[in-house]
C-alpha cells in the first residue's frame, strides 16, 4: 500500500486519481492546511501533520504501507523569501519525520516531488539533471536538501529514492473532475484565466526586457496529467529494484508569457486586458528542461506538450468550478 502525503494537493490529487484508475492501494495524508477535501474524492484519507511524528506513527502503523511518495511542500517562492523558517520546518523538518517514521518500520521507497529551483539560475539549456545546483531561494533550498537527505538515507540505510523535479506543472484533469485551486493564486496560467474570466482586472506581465525573442520569459509548462503519469513509473521503477535516482520533468517546449498569454485567449475565444509591470526578483529569463532521461529510463511520455491544451484544461475546470473547490 502507498502512502500519499499531500494527496489532496494539485499534484497530489490527480495523483490519486491515477492510482484509484490502476487500482493500487493507497492512504492519503494530508492536513488540509493547503490541500482540499472534495479533492480526495473516494480515496482513503487520514488527517495529519508530518510536523507532528505522532500523527506519521499512527498512519504508518495502522496500514501496511510499502512505499512512501511526498507531495506535502510550501511551493511559493515568494513566501519563502519572506518566511524560510516555515519552509524548513515543513519541507524539510517533516520530511526528516517522515523517514524516520517509515526507517523504524523498514519502509525503504521513497518518490519526492523536487523541482527545477534546485538548480537556479540556469548555466546552460536545456538543463540537465547534472548541471550544478545553485537554488537562488529557501523554496529551493528545501528541496536540494532534501534531496541531499535522501542520498545519505540510501547510501547508509539503503532507503530507495526517486526524486522528480518538476518545471512549471500546469493544466487540470482532462476528465476536469480535478483542477488548480491555490489561495493565494501566484501561477502564470490560472492568473491569465482569472482575467479571462472577468475575475480579476487584468493580467500583469512581470517584466519584458528579458533576453528572449519577445522580452518575456521563457518556460517549460508540464501537464499535471503527464506529471502523474512519470509518478506512477516511478514507483514501478523502484518495485522493479531501480536503484536511486533523479528526473527532471518538463515537456521540452518553451513558452514565453506572451506565447501563453495568446494561446489563452484562443481558448477562451475573446481578449481581456493585460498590463506589463516590471521584473519580479529571482525570476531566470528561460527555464528549459532536458527530460531525455524520464523518457528513457522510466519510460515516461508525455501526452500533452502544447501549452494551449494545458491552458484548454485548466480553463474547462475554471468554467466548471468558478470558485475552485468548496471550502
Ligand atoms: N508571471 C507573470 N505574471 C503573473 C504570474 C507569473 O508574468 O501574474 C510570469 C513569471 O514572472 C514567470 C512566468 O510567468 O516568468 C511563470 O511564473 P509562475 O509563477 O507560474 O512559475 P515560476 O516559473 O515562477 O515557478 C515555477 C514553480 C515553482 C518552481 C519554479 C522553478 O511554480 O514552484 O517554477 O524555478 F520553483
Amino acid at each position: 500500500m502507498i502512502l500519499v502525503c499531500g494527496g489532496a494537493g494539485y499534484i497530489g490529487s490527480h495523483m490519486i486519481k491515477l492510482l484509484r484508475a490502476e487500482g493500487i492501494d493507497h492512504v492519503v495524508f494530508d492536513n488540509l492546511e493547503r490541500g482540499n477535501a472534495p479533492a480526495v474524492k473516494d480515496s482513503r484519507f487520514e488527517k495529519g501533520d508530518l510536523r507532528n511524528r505522532a500523527d506519521i506513527a499512527r498512519v504508518l502503523d495502522q496500514y501496511p504501507i510499502s512505499l512512501v511518495m511526498h507531495f506535502a511542500a510550501y511551493i511559493e517562492v515568494g513566501e519563502s523569501v519572506k518566511d524560510p523558517s516555515a519552509f524548513w520546518e515543513n519541507n524539510v523538518i517533516a520530511v526528516w519525520n517522515l523517514l524516520e517514521e517509515s526507517r523504524k518500520r523498514d519502509i525503504k521507497q521513497i518518490v519526492f516531488s523536487s523541482t527545477a529551483a534546485v538548480y537556479g539560475e540556469p548555466s546552460m539549456i536545456p538543463i540537465p539533471e547534472d548541471h550544478p545546483k545553485n537554488p537562488a531561494n529557501p523554496y529551493g533550498e528545501t528541496k536540494l536538501a532534501v534531496e541531499r537527505m535522501l542520498g545519505g538515507y540510501n547510501d547508509a540505510y539503503g532507503m530507495r529514492s526517486v526524486c522528480l523535479r518538476y518545471f512549471n506543472a500546469c493544466g487540470a484533469d482532462p476528465a476536469g473532475e480535478l483542477g488548480e485551486d491555490h489561495r493565494p493564486e501566484t501561477h502564470l496560467i490560472p492568473r491569465v484565466l482569472l482575467a479571462a474570466a472577468g475575475r480579476a482586472p487584468e493580467i500583469t506581465v512581470f517584466g519584458t526586457d528579458y533576453e528572449t525573442p519577445d522580452g518575456t520569459c521563457i518556460r517549460d509548462y508540464v501537464h499535471v496529467s503527464d506529471i502523474a503519469d512519470a509518478h506512477l513509473l516511478a514507483i514501478r521503477y523502484l518495485e522493479n529494484g531501480g536503484e536511486s535516482n533523479q528526473f527532471n520533468l518538463g515537456s521540452g517546449n518553451g513558452f514565453s508569457v506572451k506565447e501563453v498569454i495568446s494561446a489563452a485567449k484562443e481558448v477562451v475565444g475573446h481578449d481581456f486586458p493585460v498590463g506589463y509591470g516590471s521584473r519580479r526578483a529571482g525570476d531566470p529569463a528561460r527555464l528549459i528542461a532536458d527530460s531525455a532521461k524520464a523518457r528513457q529510463v522510466l519510460g515516461w511520455e508525455p501526452k500533452f506538450d502544447d501549452v494551449k491544451v494545458c491552458v484548454q484544461h485548466a480553463w474547462n475546470w475554471m468554467q466548471a468550478n468558478p470558485d475552485g473547490y468548496p471550502r
